[in-house]
């Protein structure tokens, strides 16, 4: 029996300028193009096997076997890996997040973008990021961003594309930026994002309104990104989020992530700006609001947040690492290289 294993760390992103809804042609393709911001301080940790004595690729989360749900999309990916390098055989995969999974808190971008350097470093092929972040956006769109660190975009997808892959916009140190999540629940979320947007794209009126108005606010997200410009990247960011959010609520039925926390959480952040700190706020597919702030404010906006009735806790965070190998114990590895395991 042989069998080859690697473990990947990467880490979730939060979109500053919202994926949401996808392209009627191609396959997994975005209908908007997206930008966001990689996040340190919560981890997705996955390692791949590939064992010649299984029968099936095999899908353990957080410690417990996984819904065949969740095993059938890490499959997929998987099979997409194999047809691609030849490589064949079977793989036992196991995952596991150090923050709340399915719950809104972009766990499938940090998952797919783990999976797929692991499961490269596994099966010992050797695949560029737009290579790994292709193969990671053919099956969750966002965690194509989440293979680079940093800033980084993903265009929409046109006619004809095969291939689409996210790319750098600026590095981690480009702007002592954080991210302030105030947590508003711990399960997991009632209709996830691929269901969600599906649905606000089939039912929703305002669902062409936003795919049309997308790319101007994107593009003011990229040049307030590129020019660390903070209020010009709040106010883009907000007309994002809450875009996104009027769209699927005015789906039939209806779709409303927010919770009463939510709602309290998004006018705390407009009474901080009102107190002269510059926070600004951004809701992804789930109740959390996650607070756009400089560095130097984030404990200040995390002491406030707690406040707020309904955030349970806050995870500060800041601009993030590309998704790389690791030790199985999640440690650094010497001379990894991205997509191909440091040793042989
Ligand atoms: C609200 O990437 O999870 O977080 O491509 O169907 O897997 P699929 O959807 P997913 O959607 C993320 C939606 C979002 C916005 C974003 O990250 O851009």
């Amino acid at each position: 029996m042989t069998s080859r294993s690697a473990t990947a760390a990467a880490h979730p992103n939060i979109a500053l300028a919202k994926y949401w809804g996808k392209r009627t042609f191609g396959h997994n393709l975005p209908a908007v193009p997206s930008l966001s911001v990689t996040l340190s301080g919560m981890r997705t940790l996955t390692s791949v096997t590939f064992e010649d004595s299984l029968s099936r690729d095999e899908l353990e989360l957080n410690g417990a076997e996984a819904p065949e749900k969740a095993r059938l999309r890490v499959s997929g990916l998987l099979d997409r890996m194999r047809k691609a390098s030849g490589v064949s055989g079977f793989a036992r995969v196991a995952s596991s997040n150090d923050f709340p999974t399915a719950s809104g808190l972009a766990s499938s971008a940090s998952a797919f973008a783990a999976l797929a350097v692991a499961a490269a470093g596994a099966a010992s092929v050797s695949i560029d990021e737009a290579g790994l972040s292709d193969l990671a956006r053919c099956t969750s769109v966002s965690s194509a961003r989440s293979v680079f660190g940093g800033f980084a975009e993903l265009p929409r997808g046109e006619e004809g594309d095969v291939f689409l892959a996210a790319r750098p916009v600026a590095p981690v140190d480009h702007w002592d930026l954080a991210v302030v999540v105030a947590v508003t629940r711990e399960g997991p979320k009632d209709v996830g994002s691929t269901e969600g947007m599906l649905h606000t794209q089939r039912t929703s009126p305002y669902f062409g309104a936003w795919v049309d108005r997308a790319p101007s606010v994107f593009q003011r997200v990229r040049d307030a990104v590129v020019a660390r410009d903070l209020e010009a990247l709040g106010i883009a960011a907000e007309e994002s989020a809450l875009a996104m959010h009027a769209a699927a609520m005015a789906a039939t039925p209806a779709i409303v992530y927010f919770t009463g926390a939510t709602v309290e959480a998004i006018n705390a952040v407009r009474r901080l700006r009102t107190e002269k700190v510059h926070a600004y706020a951004t809701i992804d597919a789930g109740p959390h609001v996650k607070v756009i702030c400089e560095g130097t404010s984030a404990e200040r906006v995390a002491e406030y947040m707690r406040q707020v009735p309904g955030v349970l806790r806050t995870i500060v965070t800041r601009p993030g690492g590309a998704a790389r190998l690791v030790s199985p114990s999640g440690d650094p590895l010497d001379h990894a290289i991205l997509g191909r395991p440091a040793q042989s």
